[in-house]
């Protein structure tokens, strides 16, 4: 779906990109803050669950709980090339059957979008300028829970993001990153009815299970 968050993302997220992903994906497993997501979803003893993956790059989330946890999955992303290659890797996993890939701008097509259990955000609130608008649509679409990553609110991540903001600027790339207000995204998912359950941090990401 050709929506300006798309053009964005498109650019930013390459298909270079994300085939030295899937290769790292392959050899070494999921990423440190993946992991934290798949250990909380575990966490809450979920069975034939469905998933709704905002943004999930490559789509280790769904590759890894089809295997256990969930019984289908729908990845939404605004990339088309991670999502080609999650694709790809869905269909040598033998899932292409269980995952639905669309893409769009979530915050688009939430509304003509079927509730899941679960709701997977990670790595992208902090691409995208309306943190309100993304989770607030991530929340209303989850029965159960919704389980994050972002960015910790710490000095030596705002220093980076306003490096890497700069460089952005010179490169005159419409693409930034944010470090949006942990409370304020704690307090909107609150509104929507989740409350948080457990929190675990790494050095830059941060993870938070919510609940209703
Ligand atoms: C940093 S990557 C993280 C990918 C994956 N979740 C991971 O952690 O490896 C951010 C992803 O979010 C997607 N994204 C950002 N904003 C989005 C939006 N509003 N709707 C759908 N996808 C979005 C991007 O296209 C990209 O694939």
């Amino acid at each position: 779906m050709p929506c300006n968050c798309c053009e964005v993302t498109d650019h930013a997220f390459t298909e270079a990109e994300a085939r030295l992903e899937i290769k790292n994906y392959r050899k070494r497993g999921p990423a440190r803050q993946t992991k934290l997501i798949l250990e909380a979803i575990r966490s809450l003893g979920l069975k034939d669950a469905v998933l709704l993956d905002v943004g999930g790059g490559i789509g280790a989330l769904h590759h890894e709980l089809l295997e256990d946890v969930a019984r289908e999955a729908t990845h939404v992303d605004a990339s088309s090339a991670y999502l080609k290659v999650a694709k790809e890797e869905a269909k040598q996993r033998g899932h292409n059957e269980r995952v639905k890939f669309i893409h769009a701008d979530f915050t688009d097509i939430a509304a003509d979008l079927p509730k899941a259990d679960v709701v997977t955000l990670d790595r992208v609130v902090c691409c995208y300028p309306d943190f309100r608008g993304l989770l607030k649509a991530a929340a209303e679409k989850s029965h159960q829970a919704v389980a994050l990553t972002y960015p910790r609110e710490t000095w030596y991540i705002r220093i980076g993001f306003v490096v890497a903001n700069f460089f952005q600027r010179l490169q005159r790339d419409p693409f930034r990153v944010f470090l949006h207000p942990v409370h304020e995204m704690e307090a909107l998912l609150n509104d929507e009815g989740l409350q948080k359950v457990s929190v675990r941090r790494l050095f830059v990401w941060e993870m938070a299970l919510y609940e209703r």
